[in-house]
């Protein structure tokens, strides 16, 4: 839900195909200018803060935002929450109030989904979710970019890049991905996303890992519109017949580490290995990807070293894709 017409980018499943494009549009135009035309940006938030409230650890998430904002002349502002009052001697309603009247967007990292829903509910000004227990939005269109390189274009090699016939909306449906993993954050986020692109998706967890039920509703509408075609099932190989990318994630998120040792049970016979693709009959060219922070045990050294594995360059295209979101709604303010 969009309050008071301020636009906030919570979960994918709010954008239409053409906004999510648009997003893709731009990452790709700011990657080519920053790193291959040597452009900068024109500065467009200078004089602009952007806070970060994080209330769990992040790497990739941060840099990306904070080497982003900065990119585009703005000021990031980190509040761990080791730092703030948020959840100690303060209530989120009034850290949203407050941190709202003061910088001209917030990127938050929660934990229960409802926080970030909160959030938007009493900022006067755009939220960004850098992760909740429900969704992970920005580690999508990074995801996005990236299949988009690899099976469309690249830079490197291809000096009409940035032509109008390198959209993505020409390399990106029909592509089918392979979930091998938990009902999780990601897994939520690619179910609102993919079905929606004409991407076709398919889905292994572990019996008692299953996803949502109001997601999987919304990923079935979705297919049903695009016509793209979404399976679920317990079998790792059967998820992986005709894969062109094989996609995984911890088997515990942040927050789960007390259920470490019942999730490695249950999760046996999930790690994604070169056999596993063979044997359940992925295509030859199939891609691996992650998001980052990576276990051995839901993806072996193999595969995940292997000129297979695109998760570096997954985890570059977070700069891109969320300096596309910031620029979105901070400087144009709207995903139009
Ligand atoms: N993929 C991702 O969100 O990584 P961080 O937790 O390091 O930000
Ligand atoms: N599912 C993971 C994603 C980390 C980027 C978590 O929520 O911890």
């Amino acid at each position: 839900t969009q309050r008071k017409n301020i636009p906030h980018l919570i979960t994918l499943a709010d954008l239409s195909q053409s906004q999510i494009y648009n997003l893709l549009r731009s990452a790709i135009q700011h990657k080519y200018n920053a790193k291959y035309a040597g452009k900068g940006s024109g500065e467009p938030l200078k004089g602009k803060t952007l806070a970060l409230t994080f209330s769990k650890r992040s790497t990739r998430t941060r840099v990306a935002t904070e080497s982003a904002t900065a990119y585009l002349g703005g000021t990031p502002m980190f509040l761990g929450s080791q730092d703030i009052q948020l959840g100690v001697n303060e209530s989120l309603l009034d850290t949203a109030k407050v941190i709202s009247s003061m910088a001209d967007g917030i990127m938050a990292r929660v934990g229960p989904h409802s926080d970030i829903e909160v959030l938007a509910k009493y900022s006067s000004v755009p939220i960004i979710n850098a992760l909740s227990d429900k969704y992970h939005p920005t580690q999508i269109l990074a995801d996005l970019m990236t299949m988009h390189e690899v099976f469309g274009p690249h830079p490197d090699t291809d000096s009409e890049y940035i032509s109008h016939l390198h959209h993505p909306k020409d390399f990106l449906p029909g592509l089918k991905v392979a979930w091998i993993g938990d009902g999780n954050n990601m897994l939520h986020s690619m179910l609102v996303t993919f079905p929606k692109l004409g991407i076709h998706f398919s889905a292994a967890t572990p019996q008692n890992y299953q996803p949502d039920a109001d997601v999987v509703e919304i990923a079935k509408k979705e297919a049903e519109n695009s016509g793209s075609e979404l399976s679920f099932t317990t079998a790792p190989k059967e998820a992986v017949k005709d894969a062109d990318v094989i996609v995984t994630d911890t088997w515990i998120s942040m927050g789960q580490e007390s259920e470490k040792l019942q999730r490695l049970k249950d999760f046996a016979g999930f790690q994604v290995t070169m056999s596993l693709a063979e044997q359940g009959g992925a295509k030859p060219d199939w891609k691996f990807m992650h998001c980052l922070p990576r276990k051995s045990e839901e993806v072996d050294d193999e595969v995940f070293y292997s000129p297979k594995s695109v998760v570096f360059e997954e985890a570059e295209n977070r700069k891109w894709t969320i300096l596309a979101v910031i620029d979105a709604l901070l400087v144009k303010k709207s995903f139009d």
